[in-house]
């Protein structure tokens, strides 16, 4: 199965990913999280990308579509993968569709912009492995260690509240748009997101038919 998340900054996009993963047996993939960790390794696309992140604008198209050619091409996607972040412009739809990338569900978390705000003053992800935890939601076992991996947790350095109002401009401007370019394929999910976290997961695998 091929799912795209879809969402504003902040929905829970990352969050319902890894646990998505879990239950689908398939691997999220995350551009977010690929790009900071192309930033933290230093790597010429994370010299490419750093300033476009920082003020929370996106990444020109082709590096982002080919960073996913090449993670959708490894062998653990041959039977399916999430997409967390991606498509985010019409262009990145229709540059997927024209590769012959199938999509069978586009689940859109839903989420007003007020919330938005208050879920990423909270928000703490690991430095490692990316993984998304929130100080009152969500918060890992021990304080300021990811679950996953062991590692540091920390703020992301977008989450300053002016910085992700330009994120959510940029949604509204420009990715919003895919809600109905993949109803008009009749692929499109509508996911509420002011609900508790298993409550999100559990009206996505309704929506998307899995059986676990
Ligand atoms: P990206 O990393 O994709 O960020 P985003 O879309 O802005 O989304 P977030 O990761 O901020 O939110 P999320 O929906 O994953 O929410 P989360 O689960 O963490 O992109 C960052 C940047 O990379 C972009 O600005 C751009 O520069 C670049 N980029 C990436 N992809 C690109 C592309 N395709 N094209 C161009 N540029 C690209 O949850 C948020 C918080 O809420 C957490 O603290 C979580 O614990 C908590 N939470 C989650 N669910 C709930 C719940 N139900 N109740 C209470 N709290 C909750
Ligand atoms: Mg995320």
């Amino acid at each position: 199965m091929n799912l795209i998340l879809l969402g504003a900054p902040g929905a829970g996009k990352g969050t319902q990913a890894e646990m998505l993963t879990q239950q689908l047996q398939i691997p999220a993939i995350s551009t977010g999280n690929m790009l900071r960790e192309a930033i933290a390794n230093g790597s010429a696309l994370g010299k490419q990308v750093k300033q476009f992140m920082d003020e929370g604008s996106l990444v020109p198209d082709d590096l982002v579509l080919s960073i996913v050619a090449e993670r959708t091409a490894q062998p653990d996607c041959a039977n399916g993968f999430i997409l967390d972040g991606v498509p985010r412009t019409l262009a990145q739809a229709e540059a997927l569709n024209a590769k012959g990338v199938r999509i069978d569900h586009v689940v859109s978390i839903e989420l007003s912009d007020d919330v938005i705000e208050g879920r990423m003053t909270g928000r703490r992800v690991c430095t490692k492995c990316g993984a998304s935890y929130h100080i009152v939601a969500n918060p890992p076992k021990t304080e300021g260690i990811c679950d996953q991996c062991g590692a540091e947790v920390s703020i992301r350095k977008d989450d300053a509240p002016e910085t992700v109002r330009h994120r959510l401009e940029v949604y509204h401007q420009l990715t919003e748009v895919l809600k109905d370019y993949y109803k008009s394929q009749g692929k499109l999910r509508l996911v509420e997101g002011n609900q508790s976290i298993e409550g999100a997961n559990a009206e996505i695998l309704a929506a998307i038919g899995a059986k676990l």
